[in-house]
């Protein structure tokens, strides 16, 4: 299993924590700098999936800095509720809702989206920005998806993915694992908050891997939408 810090004898759970507490006052930054704004558009893209239909109460795992639980607010929805179990990303995401007014639509939580604090069938939709990767457990994470989303509901999971064909792959391979690295150090001040993501993307079960396992936790109509030559993907799978 890929641990942020190799010399850290704390679960992976406690390790992600403790690191996305630790870059979470430059994390938008980063994100935004490093994807060239990308990010912003494949957010965008899991929204207008998210539009077609009707849904209610929505919950955002691993919500973070709360950026995709703000753009679902924008949508026809009645409540949103982020989770994440960083407190630091949370306290941004916080202030924006504050700052947004939104505090009546949107509301978080710190909680494990392994272990979800909410009854069964209780969502019609839940939404995932670059959170599974992370899981500790990531059957027990979809499990746990499943287990709270209505029926007839949708879960939107954005991901990244491994580019697959040349001259793509070559030059994300390197971007990823070189530049990336390097400036996240510099920048972040932590020394393998960056070298994980890179490791995490590298092993993380993509594509028709990632569509076994939402199969196998009951999950039907399964489906990836391959964003930017592969680099990141959106999956959509239902609840019957
Ligand atoms: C890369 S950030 C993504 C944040 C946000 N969704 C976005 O699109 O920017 C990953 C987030 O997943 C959270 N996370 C990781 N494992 C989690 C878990 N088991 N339960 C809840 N949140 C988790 C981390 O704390 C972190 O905030």
């Amino acid at each position: 299993m890929i641990k942020p810090y190799k010399n850290s004898y704390k679960s992976k759970k406690e390790q992600v924590a403790f690191m996305f507490d630790n870059i979470s006052s430059k994390y938008d930054f980063l994100n935004h700098l490093f994807s060239f704004g990308i990010d912003k558009i494949w957010r965008n893209k899991l929204i207008n999936l998210l539009r077609k239909n009707n849904h209610k109460i929505v919950l955002d795992l691993a919500t973070g800095t709360g950026d995709l639980a703000i753009k679902i607010s924008k949508l026809k929805v009645k409540k949103i509720i982020g989770i994440d179990i960083s407190k630091g990303m949370l306290n941004f995401a916080e202030k924006k809702i504050k700052n947004k007014n939104l505090e009546n639509i949107i509301s978080f939580e710190l909680g494990d989206a392994e272990k979800i604090k909410f009854e069964n069938n209780y969502f019609d939709a839940i939404t995932i920005a670059f959170g599974v990767r992370n899981f500790e457990n990531l059957e027990i994470g979809l499990q746990e998806m499943f287990r709270v989303l209505k029926k007839n509901g949708k879960v939107f999971i954005l991901e990244f993915s491994k580019a697959k064909k040349f001259p793509v792959k070559q030059i994300y391979n390197f971007y990823f694992s070189k530049i990336i690295p390097f400036l996240g150090k510099k920048i972040s001040k932590d020394n393998s908050a960056y070298d994980y993501l890179y490791s995490s993307v590298e092993v993380f079960p993509e594509g028709n891997k990632f569509l076994e396992k939402l199969n196998d936790v009951g999950f039907k109509n399964c489906k990836q939408i391959s964003l930017n030559f592969g680099i990141a993907s959106i999956y959509v799978a239902e609840k019957f």
